[in-house]
């Protein structure tokens, strides 16, 4: 397993590329199995997670190619509808092609994805919206079971908003028999690529990106070519490695707007930030002040950049508040920041960061893809060496972070192992 070790010390300066986002690829590429033919997608990161997906829709039959961020898909000779669990318990995001094969082949076999780093994650809302769409399903042997005809419109409340349920009901719905509406559903810039992809491809949504999305079902879709938009959360990480340096970084090929909550709490911590139409700039001059902050669905506080958060607020000038609502165990960062010198106290989803003047450089571990950039971020200003093992979860999420970073003048450096 590769690790990194990493000098902390250097403020980060120059230029950075931001890559395709890496949760709106997987359900865009899942999305192409609800058509027979080769859609094209550009601008899709090179990651572990994009490999896993190809693999999956290999397995279900599907062509897959994928050279300088070009994926093309071919689902011309799609002729299995299972999902194993070897697959799915690698990443999550593979229950995504529950809704297309069940819409196009009226069946479809996914593993339960099982629990993750940071405690349980249900798929009941996967499982309830098939079944309002007429679905049968069941669980059976640790699978989710489904079988459908066609799957009739039908009129969905989320108790709670999510991601993945919206995204996977909306791909069902373009194919059912007349119309469904979604509501409370999720806002994330994900799910609004998703509908303009699947718009293309001839689906008739509205809605997309309020609470309320409503899908007129159509009989047919067709292949399609599309541009991934950049991954928000890979910006909201460089402007953090910048702001935790005391650097001053351009980002390039972002989109401000998706940003908006993190880059209002990063300047209420004292970073400047100036928006250009798809780029930023960050930089620091001064100690970081503490912030409050609580994560949300969008266009909240994204959980996904609690924990790079985190290890920012660990070197501010005082007291600092982290409250995670949506996954309410996802602090397994904190003990690793701990070993860096951070002082963190964890109570059941509320830490509190007391700032400390320096972080001090250990060997940590990485768990999950966010928690180990939280731990780069905090290798990058931590005095002396760092090393981070099982870099392979930041692999899953991140393209190149590495030379990325090693461009804006970080001294880090990856250590393959045999
Ligand atoms: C997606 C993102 C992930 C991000 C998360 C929250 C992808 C591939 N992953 O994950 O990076 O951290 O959104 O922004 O896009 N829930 C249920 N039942 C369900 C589904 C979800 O109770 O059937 C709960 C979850 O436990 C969680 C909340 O809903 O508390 C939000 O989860 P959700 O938005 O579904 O996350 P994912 O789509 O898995």
């Amino acid at each position: 397993m590769d690790a990194f070790r990493i000098i902390g010390g250097n403020k980060l300066q120059g230029t950075v590329t931001i890559s395709g986002a890496k949760n709106a690829a997987l359900p865009i590429m899942v999305a192409t199995l609800l058509t027979s033919g080769k859609s094209v997608l550009r601008n899709v990161p090179n990651l572990r997670d994009v490999a896993t997906m190809s693999k999956m829709l290999r397995l279900l039959g599907a062509q897959v190619t994928f050279e300088k961020n070009v994926l093309t898909v071919d689902t011309s000779k799609v002729n299995k509808w299972e999902a194993p669990y070897e697959l799915v318990k690698t990443m999550r995001a593979s229950v995504y092609v529950l809704g297309p094969l069940l819409a196009r082949f009226g069946q479809a076999r996914v593993s339960l994805p099982g629990g993750c780093a940071w405690g349980p994650r249900p798929v009941d809302l996967h499982i309830k919206g098939m079944q309002k769409l007429g679905a049968e399903v069941d669980v059976e042997h640790g699978y989710i079971v489904a079988r459908a005809k066609r799957l009739k419109g039908a009129h969905i409340y989320f108790d709670i908003s999510s991601v993945g349920a919206t995204g996977n009901i909306m791909m069902a719905a373009t194919l059912a028999r007349g119309t469904t509406r979604i509501e409370n559903a999720a806002r994330e810039p994900d799910i609004v690529a998703l509908a303009f992809f699947l718009r293309k491809m001839g689906a008739r949504i509205e809605g997309e990106g309020t609470d309320t999305i409503e899908i007129e079902g159509v009989d047919n879709l067709s292949p399609q070519e599309e541009e991934i938009i950049p991954d928000r959360i890979e910006a909201g990480t460089f402007m953090g490695a910048a702001a935790i340096t005391g650097g001053e970084v351009i980002l390039e090929n972002c989109i401000p707007e998706h940003v908006n909550a993190f880059t209002e709490k990063l300047r209420e911590s004292g970073v400047q930030i100036e928006e250009g139409e798809n780029s930023m700039r960050v930089k620091t001059s001064r100690g970081l002040q503490p912030v409050h902050v609580t994560t949300a669905p969008y266009p909240g506080f994204p959980t996904d950049l609690q924990a790079q958060m985190m290890s920012l607020l660990s070197i501010a000038e005082g007291t600092s508040v982290i409250t995670e609502t949506i996954f309410t165990d996802r602090f397994n960062h904190a003990p690793e920041l701990q070993r860096l010198g951070a002082d963190i106290t964890v109570d059941e989803n509320v830490a509190v960061i007391t700032g400390v003047e320096k972080l001090s450089g250990a060997p940590v571990m990485a768990t999950d893809i966010r928690a180990s950039a939280a731990l780069v971020l905090a290798g990058l200003v931590a005095e002396g060496e760092t090393t981070i093992s099982r870099v392979y979860h930041i692999d899953r999420g991140y393209e190149r972070i590495e030379e990325k970073l090693s461009s804006l003048g970080a001294n880090i450096e990856r250590m393959r192992e045999a």
